[in-house]
């Protein structure tokens, strides 16, 4: 691999992207950033210590995204709720285009990625699915976790959660006009993985590992 090679993944909770942004990181040998932790961890830690959330966003550290806790529900309602505040948003932009201007390049996922954070990113990804198909799988893999929760409740806070990105003044969740669709709705992450892959490649890039 000889371009710098920036892949940008945008698209609402349990839509797939973290788990094809691992991936695909894996596969080029890129670092990967998962930017709802940042958010998630600048609501919890914001709600828990009292700090104003800019300032929690200003100083956060590697070590305060440690937190098991940062994957609850609770913490991704808390963080979508911060991610609205213009201040916040500011204080991690200059963390998240680091981490993308490293070499060889970088795989960031989030929700205005492709949009705001790396606008010149050559490889941009917009995965969506179903709100159905969202819940089910996040309702599966909280069962798995073993919170005793119901379907319908799923989908209302996902909904609750996709209206607050969607609709706020702040880099809401859009897809980029440059991004292609990956809708995994009827697929399986080998599926989610290997159509993005043929996508990349058909762009010129390959792996340049074994
Ligand atoms: O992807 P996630 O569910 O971990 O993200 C948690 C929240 O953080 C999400 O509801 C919106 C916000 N977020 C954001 O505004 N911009 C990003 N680049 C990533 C996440």
């Amino acid at each position: 691999m000889t371009r710098h090679l920036v892949i940008a993944i945008d698209g609402p909770s349990a839509s797939g992207k973290g788990t094809l942004a691992k991936r695909l990181a894996r596969h080029f040998g890129l670092p990967h950033l998962d930017t709802g932790l940042l958010y998630r961890a600048v609501g919890w830690i914001s709600a828990r210590s009292g700090r104003p959330p800019a300032e929690v966003a200003a100083s956060l550290t590697a070590d305060d995204l440690a937190d098991p806790q940062l994957r609850s529900d609770e913490a991704g309602q808390e963080g979508s709720k911060v991610a609205a505040l213009p201040e916040v948003r500011a204080n991690l932009l200059k963390f998240q285009k680091e981490f993308s201007s490293q070499q060889p390049g970088a795989v960031l996922d989030g929700r205005d990625i492709g949009t705001v954070i790396c606008p010149e990113a050559p490889v941009k990804l917009f995965v969506t699915a179903s709100s159905e198909a969202r819940a089910e799988r996040r309702y599966r893999e909280l069962r798995r976790q073993g919170v005793d929760t119901i379907k319908p409740r799923v989908l209302a806070e996902m909904a609750e959660r996709d209206r607050r990105d969607s609709e706020r003044a702040a880099a809401p969740l859009r897809a980029a006009p440059d991004a292609w669709l990956l809708d995994t709705s009827e697929m399986d992450a080998d599926a989610a993985f290997a159509a993005a892959l043929a996508f990349i490649e058909r762009k010129g890039f390959r792996s340049s590992g074994p």
